[in-house]
C-alpha cells in the first residue's frame, strides 16, 4: 500500500490507485498549477503589508519559500537574491520571500545577515524585499509550499514565477538541502518574456542569441512550405523541428531592456 504522499502523487499523476482519503487531501492541498491566477493573500512582510497579487499587478514577481531563517543554505539564497535584485527589477521582477518564521525572527535574521555574513564575494548584504510571516502556514498552504513527505513543519525551497496578469507561469521546487541556481531564476524570466514577445519557444539550455523555436506549423501547407525553407530565415530539421535566428540584442529589444 503506497504512503499518503505517494498516494497523492499517484492521484496526481493519474495513476488507478485513488481512495476517498486522497481525493480530499489532494483538494485540501490545492496545490496551484501552471497557468492558474496566483492564489491571493494579505501579509505582514519585513516591508510592510502586502496583498498578493493585486500590489503586483503589472511586474513580474518570484514568489518563494524557504525552510527557516538561520539557517546556512538560505542565508546563501537570500544572499544571492539580494544581489541579484537590480538585474531582477530591469526584468520588471520583483521578489517576495516567505517562511514560516515570525516577523521579529526575519528581522534579527536580516540584520545578522547585513552585519556577520560573507558568502562568496557578498557581505554587507541588504535585503530589501520583503519576507513574508506565515507562522499559520496558510499561504504556505495555499501555494503547496509544504511537502510533509519532506518536512510537515518548514516550507520546501518553491519558487512561483507570476506574470504581470496574475498568472503563474513557472513552479519549480527544490528540497531542503539544495540551494537554488539563480541563473537559472533569470533565465526563466528572460526565456518567458521572450517567449512572450516574440511567439516563439526555447529550446533546452536556451540562453539569448541562440536561435529560437519557431511554433509548430498548424497546416499541411505551412509545413511543407517550411521544408522547402519558404518561410524567411526559418530552417527545419523536419516539419515539425523549426527554428530561427534571434540575435541577443533583438531579444533585450523585444523584452524591453
Ligand atoms: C538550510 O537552509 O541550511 C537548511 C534548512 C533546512 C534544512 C536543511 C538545511
Amino acid at each position: 500500500m503506497p504512503n499518503k504522499t505517494q498516494q497523492i502523487n499517484q492521484q496526481m499523476r493519474g495513476d488507478s490507485y485513488m481512495s476517498t482519503d486522497t481525493v480530499t487531501e489532494v483538494v485540501a492541498t490545492g496545490m496551484p498549477r501552471i497557468g492558474d491566477p496566483a492564489p491571493d493573500f494579505t501579509a505582514v512582510t519585513t516591508q510592510g503589508d502586502i496583498n498578493f497579487p493585486g500590489d503586483y499587478e503589472g511586474s513580474w514577481v518570484i514568489l518563494f519559500s524557504h525552510p527557516a531563517d538561520f539557517t546556512p543554505v538560505c542565508t546563501s539564497e537570500f544572499m544571492t537574491f539580494a544581489s541579484m535584485e537590480d538585474e531582477f527589477a530591469e526584468l520588471n521582477t520583483k521578489l517576495v520571500g516567505l517562511s514560516i518564521d515570525g516577523l521579529y525572527s526575519h528581522i534579527a535574521w536580516l540584520r545578522t545577515i547585513k552585519e556577520k555574513i560573507t558568502f562568496r564575494d557578498m557581505q554587507n548584504v541588504e535585503v530589501k524585499f520583503p519576507l513574508i510571516e506565515d507562522i499559520t502556514m496558510e499561504i504556505a498552504q495555499k501555494y503547496g509550499m509544504i511537502m510533509p513527505g519532506e518536512d510537515s513543519t518548514k516550507a520546501v525551497r518553491a519558487v512561483f514565477v507570476i506574470d504581470p496578469k496574475g498568472m503563474i507561469r513557472t513552479i519549480i521546487y527544490y528540497p531542503l538541502s539544495l540551494g537554488r541556481n539563480f541563473d537559472e531564476l533569470k533565465r526563466v524570466i528572460v526565456a518567458l518574456q521572450t517567449a512572450d514577445a516574440l511567439s516563439i519557444a526555447t529550446p533546452a539550455d536556451w540562453r539569448p542569441g541562440e536561435r529560437v523555436i519557431v511554433p509548430p506549423a498548424g497546416s499541411c501547407g505551412t509545413a511543407q512550405d517550411r521544408v522547402e525553407g519558404k518561410e524567411d530565415g526559418v530552417t527545419c530539421e523536419d516539419w515539425f523541428f523549426c527554428t530561427k535566428e534571434v540575435t541577443e540584442e533583438e531579444v533585450y529589444a523585444a523584452i524591453g531592456k
